[in-house]
């Protein structure tokens, strides 16, 4: 079975983004034949500078390998290596009505957010349609926010297929589960690169441990009994800390005679030792970018060869070859 999924390099990895998607598309490298990439051509829409580009390429290569993706199960490449999918992002558009692109959710959002308004960000549907449907995948884990964008991919594959012969492109599946909890940031919102509100997943230890310091508590006095419903603070600690743990919180919680410092503090303990390997494995990695550029060309030319495999087939069935 063909997974396929893919990351934009638009920042740092924040735990959000481990819990939401790195954690689970590392999970899968064992469920089938998975494919990860790093969407370069995509993150053009949200940003400008080269040079930053560049950068958060690589340490997305790196954060993928640091998190347990292993390139002898998995393919890892970057979309721009496997320059086609451009191509059936043009053959997409040409069945793609305009209604079906003025409907979407993510660009009306990002829109709003306050993102030009151009071509790109507007025809991001059929790049991710052709993303996916370039490999034949199958499978397509995604969070709930890609949900329409999947929808639109099936709806375009079958709209090729009706034209041009049942069999040209395969529909894929999406995987989105709903079980996967929102990680709250440091403010009670959904963690979010653009709420700056995110707890990092690497980083030196006593910024890392000011930004546990900033989770939104409430004021009640150290002696009192504290409110564990919809607490923040506990929603965070257990991502990491073992059941015992946070039953122990709980109870220091119900009990009173114990400050927010505190319960930060076991927070702080518990997500640096959770990871601590990913942080060991990440420094490793920076110190042999041959490595992790030698994963990246090999992992283009195993794409490559999936890629052209099926644009030779759709070329056919369209009458450009
Ligand atoms: P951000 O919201 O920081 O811009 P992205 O939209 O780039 O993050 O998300 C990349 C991936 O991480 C997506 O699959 C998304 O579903 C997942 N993700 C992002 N934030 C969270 C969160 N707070 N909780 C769970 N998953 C998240
Ligand atoms: N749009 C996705 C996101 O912002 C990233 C993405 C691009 C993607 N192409 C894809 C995800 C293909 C799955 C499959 O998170």
């Amino acid at each position: 079975m063909r997974i396929l999924t893919g990351l934009q390099p638009s920042g740092k990895l924040h735990i959000g983004n481990y819990f939401g998607a790195m954690l689970p598309a590392v999970q899968l490298q064992d469920k089938g034949d998975a494919f990860y990439f790093l969407a370069d051509y995509h993150a053009m829409t949200s940003m400008s500078d080269a040079a930053t580009l560049r950068e958060n390429v690589q340490n997305l290569a790196i954060d993928f390998l640091a998190c347990g993706l292993d390139p002898e199960k998995a393919t890892i490449f970057r979309q721009s290596d496997i320059p086609e999918v451009c191509e059936l992002a043009w053959i997409l558009s040409t069945v793609c009505p305009m209604g079906l692109l003025e409907r979407a959710h993510s660009y009306k959002d990002k829109i709003a957010k306050g993102l030009d308004a151009n071509h790109a960000l507007f025809a991001y549907p059929t790049l991710m349609a052709a993303d996916i449907l370039l490999y034949d995948s199958e499978l397509v884990p995604v969070g709930k926010d890609q949900k329409q964008h999947l929808e639109m991919t099936r709806d375009l594959a079958g709209k090729i297929n009706d034209r041009f012969g049942e069999n040209t492109l395969v529909i894929p599946e999406p995987q989105i589960k709903e079980s996967t909890a929102v990680v709250p940031g440091l403010d009670g919102q959904k963690m979010s690169k653009s709420y700056n509100n995110t707890l990092p997943l690497c980083g030196a230890q006593k910024p890392l441990r000011k930004q546990v310091m900033r989770i939104v508590t409430d004021s009640t006095p150290v002696e009192d009994p504290k409110p564990t419903e919809g607490s923040t603070l506990i929603d965070i600690y257990k991502l990491f800390a073992s059941e015992a743990e946070v039953q122990q919180m709980i109870a220091d919680y119900q009990a009173g005679g114990f400050g927010y410092g505190d319960f930060k503090q076991r927070v702080f303990d518990a997500y640096w030792e959770y990871f601590t390997p990913v942080r060991e494995k990440r420094a490793e990695l920076e110190n042999n970018l041959d490595y992790v550029n030698q994963v990246i060309a090999d992992g283009a030319q195993k794409a490559r060869a999936e890629a052209t495999k099926v644009l030779d087939r759709v070329r056919k069935a369209v009458g450009l070859r």
